[in-house]
């Protein structure tokens, strides 16, 4: 039974504290919050469990077997390394650090003590994700031709960064999981409109080899939630609607075929595919469920996770290059 200690109980952590708690081969052990009323708040609901104001004094305690990180973004990276020094694995809410060259530190660390880093991309562990990787891993998309993202709403504004860091860090890992290659490019706009001090609106272009292409809209200052991905292949084509409670991913066999007419030179005719849609049944489980069982496998087996320190890695480096990007009008850069 792994022991889990939760830094940061404020509005994500109670998630984590509850799926940990319940999870097949984890026990909750302890929270550590800074204010007095979150850890009141938590051992109102797990009287057994230990509270501390002071995480590094959690970390230290031999009875925890892991540490699990929900606290801003810029507090990731002092309490992930406190956690693997003291020889822990470690769960680490998205994005895994304010810096790649923190999140290369936190890899390099977890190697050297021999500890694994699950950064959690919770995205990656819902069943619609996971279906569509699927799909995508045995060619039943063919080749994706366009990955295309609305993840808009009126948002909450957050003061440590902005809607890149806080929305497009989701598709980020979603890509992670379908796409065969890696970016080679990237562009992006990021404006502030509200003089928040932080981007809350923006349009970040991927570009992927063999001409394929994802773009992702994020806003936090849309009137309505839209969280809808369409993934274009040329064998089928998914939708994706996460705020549909039933029907999350829709199948379409569409497409089309271009037939080049070698006779008349110029001439090009367009074949259109109009097959079935299908809409098919998903594992009904939570994605943060699913997280926290294969953090436990991952961790008692000593493997990297699916979202291992790695991965998170990559996506704040792509979190860098699309702020890099922003900050030159929309550049393209290279990866
Ligand atoms: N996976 C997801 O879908 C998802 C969703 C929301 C938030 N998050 C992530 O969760 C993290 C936390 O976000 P939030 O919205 O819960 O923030 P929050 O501000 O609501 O809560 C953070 C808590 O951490 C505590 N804290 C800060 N520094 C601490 C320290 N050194 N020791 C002990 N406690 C400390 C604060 O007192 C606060 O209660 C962020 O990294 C965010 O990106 C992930």
């Amino acid at each position: 039974m792994l022991k889990y200690g939760i830094i940061g109980y404020g509005y994500w952590g109670p998630n984590l504290a509850r799926v940990f708690n319940q999870a097949a081969g984890s026990t909750l052990a302890a929270v550590s919050d800074q204010q007095a009323k979150n850890r009141d708040r938590a051992l109102g609901l797990y009287p057994k469990i230990r509270v501390f104001a002071d995480a590094l004094e959690m970390i230290r305690d031999p009875e925890i077997d892991v540490i699990a990180v929900a606290t801003p973004v810029s507090t990731h990276f002092a309490l992930a390394k406190a956690a693997l020094e003291a020889g822990k694995h470690v769960v680490v809410e998205k994005p895994l650090c304010a810096t790649a060259a923190e999140a290369e530190q936190l890899v390099e660390l977890a190697a050297k003590k021999g500890r694994q880093i699950l950064t959690d991309h919770t995205f990656v562990y819902t069943a619609a994700v996971r279906r569509m990787a699927q799909m995508s891993a045995a060619g039943e998309l063919g080749r994706v031709l366009y990955y295309d993202s609305t993840r808009i709403n009126l948002g909450l504004f957050q003061s440590d960064v902005n809607v890149i860091w806080d929305l497009v860090v989701h598709d980020f890992a979603i890509l992670q999981s379908l796409m065969p290659a890696a970016p080679t490019a990237i562009s992006a706009t990021a404006l502030d409109p509200m003089g928040s001090k932080q981007a809350s609106l923006a349009y970040v272009t991927l570009y992927y080899p063999g001409n394929a292409v994802a773009h992702i809209h994020a806003s936090w200052l849309a009137p309505v939630k839209i969280r809808q991905i369409i993934v274009g292949g040329d064998r089928s084509m998914v939708v994706y609607d996460d705020m549909n409670p039933s029907e999350k991913i829709r199948i379409y066999d569409k497409g089309i075929e271009l037939i080049h007419d070698t006779e008349r030179e110029r001439a090009l005719k367009v074949d259109y595919r109009i097959g079935d849609m299908r809409a098919p049944h998903l594992d009904s489980r939570d994605a943060l469920s699913v997280m926290a069982e294969h953090a436990n496998d991952c961790f008692t087996a000593n493997k990297p996770p699916l979202t291992s320190g790695e991965v998170g890695l990559n996506i704040v480096r792509l979190l860098e290059m699309a702020d890099a990007s922003a900050r030159q009008g929309g550049l393209i850069l290279e990866l």
